[in-house]
């Protein structure tokens, strides 16, 4: 039975693609900063462990824990809604340690077991603001755009060890508890020269129709995941779809 390494699991994305693989017989290593036993349903294919991704000391005894995996799932991020004046650079620097440095980090960190074994799959979760750019979300959005670089580069080193790296990039996804985690990193509101175009955007979120479901992210991991042939970039939502399209027309 293959096993499979996925951070953030506390909540939206992550658990969903924890439960997803654990109904379909993998074993499952669902890492959460704050582990909770009671997220996920109990079986002895599951095992819950602490990971924050920021903390390198985290990373190794995670890492050490899980012992041998077949599939690392980089989920865990955080999210920043703000005028680039209006986050200061501690809350910038933090996020770029979680979306991305911690992206790189436990992929470095488990890269070696993969390339000696000859197979493996990374897969990163970015973001669809990659593919059609907002105002508001600058620092997020070079985050993500930066772990598109880094997987689309680090694909062609391993290919030759086996090694596969996938993006899923989903669209907005209101369910998850996303918004909320961004509050602490969002400062003390928008500054007032942004405050309109601030009301513009909110207003355009509303109206938008299509989002993503934390099970569209999840099927898109499931086929990064087990389809060798699937292309570099799922896009998971009907919004990111939709807008991979109107990009590439
Ligand atoms: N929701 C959206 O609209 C959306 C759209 C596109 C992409 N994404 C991306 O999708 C991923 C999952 O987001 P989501 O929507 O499922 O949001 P979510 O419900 O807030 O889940 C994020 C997860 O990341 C974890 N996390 C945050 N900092 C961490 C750290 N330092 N170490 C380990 N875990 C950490 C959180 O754990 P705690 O409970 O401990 O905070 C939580 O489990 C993120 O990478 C996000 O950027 C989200």
């Amino acid at each position: 039975m293959p096993t499979i390494l996925i951070t953030g699991c506390s909540s939206g994305f992550g658990l969903e693609t924890a439960r997803c693989f654990l109904g379909r017989d993998w074993t499952v290593v669902a890492s959460m900063r704050s582990p909770r036993e009671d997220m996920l349903p109990a079986s002895e294919h599951l095992r819950i462990i602490p990971l924050d991704v920021t903390d390198p000391e985290s990373i190794a005894r995670a890492v050490h824990a899980a012992g041998p995996i077949d599939v690392l799932v980089n989920n865990a991020g955080v999210g920043v809604l703000n005028a680039l004046e209006g986050v200061s650079m501690a809350s910038i620097r933090q996020l770029f340690e979680t979306n991305t440095l911690g992206a790189i980090a436990m992929t470095q960190a488990v890269l070696p077991q993969f390339r000696e074994r000859r197979s493996g799959v990374v897969v990163n979760v970015s973001s669809a603001v990659t593919i059609m750019p907002l105002p508001l979300l600058s620092v997020y959005t070079a985050s993500k755009a930066a772990v598109n670089a880094f997987t689309e580069s680090l694909a062609l080193e391993l290919e030759a060890f086996n090694v596969r790296v996938r993006l899923v990039i989903p669209g907005r996804a209101p369910d998850t508890r996303f918004g909320e985690n961004a509050q602490h990193l969002m400062g003390e509101g928008f500054p007032e020269p942004y405050a309109a175009l601030a009301q513009q955007i909110f207003a355009g979120m509303q109206q938008s129709s299509d989002v993503t479901r934390a099970q569209d992210v999840a099927e898109a991991v499931w086929l990064a995941v087990n389809d060798p042939a699937s292309p570099m970039r799922l896009f998971a939502g009907a919004d990111a779809v939709a807008m991979a399209a109107s990009v590439q027309k």
